[in-house]
């Protein structure tokens, strides 16, 4: 188990993010970088850029909440550690994606507002499920929900969101970049500490699936009401971008395109992704992958 958390040790983290892919950014961007005229001119993208950067803020403090909170109850020095480089990476996501809602003009006295009104409920919903854990002390409960479920989702949907940025917005998509490369370090502790916990202790198993599949339900219903919020941004978009996006081509992610998917077929296609993810790497540590309910409307 040492020689594993070895990869994951403060130095190993500050020669490969703050000295490595973070060098020379501010706030996770090449400073000279800036959100597109057309986000901040157009009344309909701009709203959806809001609406998504306060998902990614909502979702960015709960991992902070989990991570800082895991802290005291990992039964290990090394881990203990890692959490710590986790805590300041989670930090620094719910920094950069509030200073994006700074860059889109939300005002610093409006932002708690702005986070309340257009939270999605079932985003707070699963943050709950993950933070009862925490509350409780449950570490094995809590680093599969934080750095498997939460983590799994975080990484998937922000690939998207890259893929869709990559020449739309190359400030937002290196802001991105940073955070994948920091979310990837994290599913990878959850996975290899993990693993010798659960066999450990495998009367914890039954709850813990249960807690991947709760979570599994609120997030679906998450993407649902984010997809549904997001329709009429897609149209505008599309239509406002239609000469950059003919030059860029297609972006196919996970078999989508998603410069013409509609929003239901992008919804599809990010929850298979993510589930099918969990199902591995549930796998790989010891758990079974429980099928969750499918919610039935849009949020
Ligand atoms: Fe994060
Ligand atoms: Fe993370």
């Amino acid at each position: 188990m040492s020689d594993f958390l070895s990869g994951y040790s403060i130095q190993r983290w500050l020669e490969s993010c703050p000295q490595g892919y973070l060098e020379h950014t501010s706030f996770g961007h090449a400073p000279e970088l800036e959100e597109p005229a057309l986000i901040l001119d157009n009344p309909v993208l701009h709203d959806q850029a809001i609406d998504l950067t306060v998902l990614l803020v909502i979702g960015e403090r709960c991992a902070l909440a989990a991570s800082s909170g895991l802290i005291n109850s990992a039964p290990d020095e090394a881990s203990k550690r890692f959490l710590a480089t986790q805590t300041l990476d989670e930090a620094r996501h719910v920094e950069i994606f509030t200073q994006r809602l700074y860059d889109l003009g939300v005002k610093k006295t409006e932002l708690e507002d702005v986070l309340r009104q257009r939270a999605n409920p079932h985003l707070v919903d699963f943050a709950n499920v993950l933070l009862e854990k925490v509350d409780k002390k449950d570490f094995i409960a809590g680093v599969v929900g934080q750095n498997i479920v939460l983590e799994g989702m975080a990484f998937s949907v922000f690939e998207m969101i890259y893929a869709g940025n990559q020449t739309m917005n190359p400030k937002f998509a290196q802001v991105l970049s940073g955070t994948i490369a920091d979310e990837r370090r994290h599913v990878g502790f959850g996975e290899n500490r993990i693993g010798s916990l659960i066999a450990e202790h495998p009367e914890k198993k039954a709850e813990v699936e249960k807690m991947q599949k709760d979570m599994s339900y609120h997030m679906l219903a998450t993407f649902s009401g984010a997809f549904n919020r997001s329709r009429e941004a897609m149209a505008v978009g599309r239509e406002l971008n239609a000469a950059q996006r003919a030059e860029q081509g297609e972006v196919v992610w996970h078999g989508a395109n998603l410069t013409t998917a509609s929003p239901e077929e992008m919804e599809a296609v990010l929850g298979d992704t993510v589930l099918k993810e969990f199902k591995v790497r549930l796998g790989r540590i010891g758990l079974e992958y429980q099928t969750p309910d499918r919610p039935s409307a849009a949020a």
